[in-house]
């Protein structure tokens, strides 16, 4: 179903812009409350996206939210399989998807059936599958983790099912760098990547980093391993901002999707924050939504999430693996703008 489908609930007397972005922000607050909805949105997420949430955080850190939630819908700014795994870990309540249309390229880089095959090629080795996947391919995963806990989830599983050989999904990037963490075991990885974070370029943090010697290089796991190595701090999305946020550093390299900069930018003015990039670090995906599509989603013009109860059952235990796990770090910021 196209995002754009629906017309707009606006009265007939709204021309102004600035009127009906008010009217839409009120609406949303009031539909909020009347319906007991929870909107919660990623860190990569527009930012007026992000300020109309009740929370921003990363991927972990909102999972655990909406696990926590009392609220009867959750709204999930973010991608697919983000709304998806809302959904596995609250099945009565109804999940809407900010914009329906909003995918994530690299979880669409591995199929249910390609990890069946995968396995057939390494029998009973057990499967770490990133949080970005599609639920089917949880379903046939031992293990989910984020980039806030892939290092210590494989340290888990290891001790959890005595195999120091894993099956490593989607992401080669992330899948290495765990895989330099953690020597002692053997990381077999799916050739998956991040469109995004590979379109910036190595050269340009260096030529970045000539320019501002003092500034700290912060990446995101999914960034390729030159750029990583060049980093003073490799953490999630919200690890990131935290990091900005308590560093001495006045100058910073943010080499993740633009949001972040964003966000920071707004939240720290003192400091200043570079993205290393020619092309842009944009994520198509994220920046689909727009506060009109939260309103549609109060409204029910959307499709609600709704996963059959045969992939749910084995998706939702290989997210509770990551759930039990003691200490996973990550976490929401709450945004108390909404
Ligand atoms: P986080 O795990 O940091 O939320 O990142 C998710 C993601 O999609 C990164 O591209
Ligand atoms: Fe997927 Fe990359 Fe977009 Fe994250 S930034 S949602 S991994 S395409």
């Amino acid at each position: 179903m196209s995002s754009q489908a629906l017309p707009l609930a606006t009265p007939a007397g709204l021309t102004a812009p600035g009127e009906r972005k008010e009217f839409i922000a009120r609406e949303i607050k009031r539909l909020k409350k009347e319906k007991n909805a929870l909107i919660l949105a990623h860190l990569y997420e527009r930012i007026e996206v992000q300020d109309i949430a009740d929370y921003h955080g990363d991927s972990l850190g909102l999972s655990q939210l909406a696990k926590d939630t009392d609220a009867d819908i959750i709204i999930f700014c973010g991608v697919h399989f983000m709304a998806e795994t809302a959904k596995l870990l609250n099945p009565n309540k109804t999940v809407y998807l900010g914009n329906p249309n909003a995918g994530c390229p690299m979880a669409d880089m591995i199929t249910r059936e390609d990890l069946i095959a995968f396995k057939a090629e390494y029998p009973g080795v057990p499967v770490v599958a990133y949080v970005n996947t599609s639920a089917e391919v949880k379903a046939e995963s031992d293990y989910c983790c984020t980039s806030a806990n892939a290092v210590e989830v494989v340290e888990f599983a290891a001790k959890e099912s005595g195999s120091n050989r894993f099956l490593f999904v989607p992401d080669k990037h992330l899948g290495g760098y765990v895989q330099s963490k953690l020597p002692h075991i053997e990381l077999i990885c799916w050739e998956g990547f991040c469109p995004t974070h590979m379109r910036m370029n190595p050269e340009d943090v260096v030529a970045l980093k000539k320019a501002n010697p003092q500034a700290e290089i912060l990446a995101h796991p999914e960034c390729d391993t030159p750029i990583k190595n060049m980093a003073d701090f490799i953490g999630s999305t919200t690890a990131i901002v935290k990091r900005a946020k308590e560093s001495n550093a006045r100058t910073f390299i943010i080499c993740t999707e633009d949001g972040v900069s964003q966000r920071l930018s707004q939240d720290c003015p003192e400091k200043t924050f570079h993205t290393p990039t020619r092309a842009s670090a944009v994520c198509p995906n994220m920046k689909l939504t727009r506060v009109e599509n939260i309103y549609k989603s109060l409204l029910g013009q959307y499709p609600e999430i709704l996963i059959s109860e045969d992939i749910a059952e084995p998706a939702r235990r290989c997210i509770d693996s990551m759930m039990r796990m003691p200490g996973s770090s990550g976490g929401p910021v709450m945004t108390g703008k909404a």
